[in-house]
């Protein structure tokens, strides 16, 4: 079991990790987050499942670095925080560049998850996300996690939000790669002041 097949990037405290790990003790999974106190935190609950591998450090460049490609089953990416302004930007994990690296990670029948829980930002990905995946929409909770398959998922369904859940394999052929500029408003309205450029 050396190499992961099935991956989650940003996966904050881990909780869907260390439930889908527990349950698929055949299965490597492996985590990748950035902040170090919650990969901590994670490493304590996870000291009984020797098939998760948590690791500090910035997903994308792991992935593009160390995944080969073709290799993984399944790349999940629940909840990243949407950035527009360019100061911020090397926060964002998702850009069209992330999905291109992606494609180049997952076997042919493999998926990508990825959902947010604002919706503009979720129209967004999708487009993304459709250039290179064979993109669905599921049209409610996860069948598996009926409250949320992450603690962000279920902070969000608690709270009435609209979660856009997005999943399917890689196109066999990819779209030219465009780069559009971000469209959606990261800031949610009423909670932070709307940036104009
Ligand atoms: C809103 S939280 C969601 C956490 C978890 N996926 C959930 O749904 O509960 C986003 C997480 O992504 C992490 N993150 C942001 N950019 C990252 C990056 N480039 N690499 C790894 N983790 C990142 C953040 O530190 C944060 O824990």
């Amino acid at each position: 079991m050396s190499e992961a097949r099935v991956v989650e990037l940003g996966s904050g405290d881990s909780d869907w990790l260390l439930g889908a790990a527990g349950a698929r003790p055949e299965v490597k999974f492996v985590g990748v987050e950035l902040r170090g106190p919650a990969v901590t935190r994670a490493r304590r609950r996870a000291a009984d499942l020797p098939n998760l591998e948590l690791i500090e450090g910035d997903g994308v460049t792991w992935l593009r670095e160390h995944v080969p490609d073709r290799s993984l089953s399944e790349l999940h990416v629940y909840h990243p925080q949407p950035y527009l302004d360019p100061a911020e930007a090397r926060f964002g994990m998702l850009s069209p560049a992330f999905f291109y690296d992606a494609r180049r990670a997952l076997q042919s029948s493999g998926t990508l998850i990825v959902q947010t829980d604002h919706p503009a930002y979720g129209r967004y990905l999708g487009a993304l996300m459709s250039q290179c995946f064979q993109v669905t929409t599921l049209p409610g909770p996860w069948p598996d996690a009926p409250t949320g398959r992450t603690r962000r998922e279920q902070h969000a369904m608690h709270k009435g939000l609209a979660v856009t859940r997005l999943f399917g394999p890689p196109r066999e052929y990819a779209e030219a790669r465009a780069e559009p500029r971000p469209w959606f408003d990261p800031d949610r309205p009423g909670q932070r002041r709307v940036r104009r450029r």
